[in-house]
This record gives structure tokens, C-alpha cells and sequence, in this order.
């Protein structure tokens, strides 16, 4: 097998499973309870989302949502293990229920499609392999079905359709993190994950993207900031 070098590694990522032990899952519980209806609707990704760690205050602030303060093992998972990395940014569940489909789509703008765009995913609860990357003609990749944490290039298009029983509930650790090899640490875990997960990396090196991908970027009419702000003074958090 080809021998990769840390940059390679990160250039080329399109999935990789990643070296840090599994977040606690039972306090999802409360989270399956909840009515998907009470959460934010994201229209591009056509899921739903449960805020936990957003900007809902000061654009730029991130503080622990009334939803993240229900989870408090998950918080302190997230505080030894993410935060130091990722600083302030965005965290959330993604939400899908039984049979829906999350559009094909891409998860920065077009200003950002050429850059490290790494993304943190943990399912909570559904399968990993619903995850479909897009390329050229018809080609369909999907990660193996392993109950890890993992980074994905959130620039390249992929879709999910979810096969589960029930609601799919992933934990999505988003912008404005950027981790690249400029980042000693996260190039240091990356080779350890490596090491550990080489059989489950997958390279885009031999992908082609899919031809409408230009399609896929979401058309932002008002900042991620002010879609949070809105929802957490709507009314249908009130009772949450
Ligand atoms: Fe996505």
C-alpha cells in the first residue's frame, strides 16, 4: 500500500474515522421525545436540527443551547474532548426521521470549495452507512457501517437517506471550525486515526465530483447566526 504523509491524509479526506473514544448516547433519550416539530428545520439539507452549541446570543459567541444544557454528559464529552480543538462553533444533531432523505447537497459556500472543509460526525443513533458520497456517473460511495467518531470533506456532495427503524440523530460539529494541517494537533490526530483506521479511509484522489454539483451549495438569505437567533426567540421553543 501507497505510504500517505499527514498532508496527503488531509488533502484527499473524504472519510475517516477518527481516534477518540465514543460519545455517551443514553441521554438521546430525552432528545427522542421531543417532538422533531419543536426543532430547527433546516429546508437545505431537509432535516431537522437540534441546536446544542450556537451563536444564539452574540454572532461569533458560542454558549451551550437550553437543548445542549439537557445532555450534560455529552457537554462534558464534548468540553474534554472537542472544544479544545474546535474552539467556539457550531454543534448540533442533524435529525432525520424513518425514510427521509437528506438532499444532495455540499456543506460550505462556493468561496470555500476549494479549501479543508473536515467535518466532525458521530452517529447517535442510525446507520453510519445511509451516508452516500456523490461522483461522476451515477458513482455512489458510502463509509462502512463502524460505530466511531469520524471527519468527513464536508465539500464534496453527499446525500443520506435514512434506512433506520427509527430517527436518525447524528452529532455534527460545524463551521466555523476549519481544522487543517496548519493545526499540530488536529494533523497529530489525524495520523493516529490513521494509523488505527487506514482500512476505512476513503480517498477522493480517484473521484470525480458529480456533474451538477454547483447545484448543491446552500443559498444563504440570511446569516446561520440570525436563522438561531430567530428560532431560539420563536415561540415553539417556549416550552423546551
Ligand atoms: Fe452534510
Amino acid at each position: 500500500m501507497e505510504i500517505l504523509n499527514t498532508n496527503q491524509i488531509i488533502e484527499n479526506l473524504l472519510y475517516l474515522p477518527i481516534d477518540l473514544p465514543n460519545p455517551p448516547t443514553h441521554e438521546l433519550e430525552i432528545f427522542k421525545d421531543i417532538s422533531v416539530e419543536k426543532f430547527y428545520r433546516d429546508n437545505f439539507r431537509t432535516c431537522w436540527q437540534v441546536p446544542l452549541y450556537t451563536d444564539h446570543e452574540e454572532k461569533g459567541v458560542y454558549k451551550w443551547s437550553p437543548l445542549g444544557n439537557k445532555a450534560p454528559e455529552l457537554k462534558a464529552w464534548i468540553e474534554e474532548h472537542i472544544l479544545p480543538m474546535s474552539g467556539g462553533t457550531r454543534m448540533t444533531f442533524i435529525c432525520t426521521l424513518p425514510g427521509d432523505k437528506n438532499a444532495p447537497h455540499i456543506d460550505c459556500s462556493l468561496e470555500k470549495f476549494e479549501t479543508i472543509q473536515h467535518k466532525f460526525r458521530f452517529v447517535m443513533e442510525g446507520n453510519v452507512d445511509d451516508l452516500v458520497f456523490l461522483g461522476k456517473n451515477d458513482a455512489r460511495v458510502r463509509p462502512t457501517n463502524l460505530n466511531n467518531c469520524f471527519m468527513m470533506a464536508g465539500n464534496w456532495p453527499h446525500e443520506m437517506e435514512n434506512t433506520h427503524s427509527g430517527k436518525k440523530f447524528t452529532l455534527a460539529i460545524g463551521a466555523p471550525w476549519e481544522p487543517d494541517s496548519t493545526d499540530l494537533n488536529y494533523s497529530k490526530l489525524i495520523s493516529r486515526s490513521y494509523d488505527k483506521f487506514k482500512d476505512y479511509y476513503i480517498s477522493k484522489e480517484n473521484m470525480e465530483l458529480v456533474d451538477n454539483w454547483r447545484e448543491m451549495f446552500e443559498d444563504y438569505n440570511a446569516t446561520p447566526h440570525e436563522n438561531i437567533k430567530a428560532y431560539w426567540n420563536s415561540n415553539k421553543v417556549k416550552d423546551i
